[in-house]
């Protein structure tokens, strides 16, 4: 393949295979609070991680900017877990976040040996191999796994519906009709992408990817919060992007004439979904880049790792 992220977003079924089967634990009992501290994509797999930390194991999850945590740190109990994701375990103001907290610590990081594995109790490396692009995408899907296998440990509860995630994020691959899609996009300056419940991380990150490798100025919003205001945004010049059933929002939106692509919503639980709704995401912003002749692993102004 000719760009590292178009074969980095291929190889996330077989990353997630392997980590699938792999087993984890951690080694800390009586969590009954949880904080999360990250960066960019690596936040959204953070926000993700607090949906399933509360709904799924019903700890009560804070999730916070490492960058923002230096003005309002996250509060701390006695039993707090504090989690750190970050992809290359380098990034400077995630290690300055962790420096200042005070309770047992989990790093989620790809980077074998970073600078983060060397502050923290415990390290669950996402195994993805290198990333190469600048955009993360194989090592955000590797996180997801992780969170979900921890969440699903701390509610004591099986973890069965992942097996079949690699071979429906194949089949997504194999009948990719985004290309056209993109072409539809290709002089497109504003979007907004638009999801709900586990999704609005997803419309996040799919606002982000589309940010970064296609410079198109793309914002994600929760679905029910984009009637308070942005909505006014919108006309025939910006599309929407609906990620799953937004319900009225949908409804509301094609009203003003706004052109909708919608990402169906796959035929799993919802929980599991954001798996297979980021990747036409990320192809998406694959795709676009390539129309634009951008230098889609280089974005301009941005570096793989943030360590100053
Ligand atoms: C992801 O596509 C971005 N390049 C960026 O937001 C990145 O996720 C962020 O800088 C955090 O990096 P980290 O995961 O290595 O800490």
């Amino acid at each position: 393949m000719t760009h590292f992220m178009l074969k980095e977003i291929h190889e996330q079924p077989d990353v997630i295979r392997e980590l699938l089967d792999r087993s984890i634990s951690i080694a800390f009992e009586k969590v009954d609070h949880i904080n999360i501290l990250a960066c960019g994509t690596s936040l959204h797999a953070g926000l993700i991680g607090q949906f399933l930390f509360e709904q799924v194991a019903k700890i009560p999850t804070q999730v916070r900017s490492s960058s923002e945590s230096r003005f309002a740190p996250l509060l701390e109990t006695s039993n707090t877990l504090t989690i750190s994701i970050t992809q290359s375990g380098e990034t400077a103001d995630t290690i300055a976040a962790l420096k200042t907290v005070q309770s047992k610590q989990i790093a989620i990081t790809n980077g074998i040996d970073s600078t983060i594995t060397k502050l923290v109790d415990q390290t669950i490396y996402t195994n993805a191999g290198e990333e190469k692009s600048v955009a993360a995408t194989k090592t955000f899907t590797a996180q997801l796994v992780i969170l979900y296998q921890l969440a699903f440990e701390l509610a004591q509860k099986q973890l069965t519906e992942l097996r079949l995630i690699p071979q429906q994020i194949e089949a997504i691959l194999r009948n990719n009709t985004i290309a056209e899609i993109a072409k539809t996009l290709e002089n497109t300056r504003d979007l907004i992408v638009i999801g709900s419940g586990i999704n609005t991380a997803i419309a996040l990150e799919g606002a982000l990817k589309l940010k970064e490798a296609t410079y198109t100025h793309a914002e994600g919003y929760a679905a029910g919060e984009f009637l308070h205001g942005p909505i006014a945004l919108l006309d025939s010049q910006i599309p929407t992007i609906a990620i799953g059933n937004v319900g009225k929002t949908l409804d509301r939106i094609r009203a003003n004439q706004t052109p909708v692509i919608e990402i169906p919503t796959p035929a799993i639980p919802e929980l599991f979904s954001p798996f297979l709704t980021v990747i036409p995401l990320q192809l998406l912003a694959y795709e676009l880049a390539i129309l634009r002749k951008i230098d889609v692993d280089r974005p301009r102004n941005i570096t793989k790792s943030l360590t100053t």
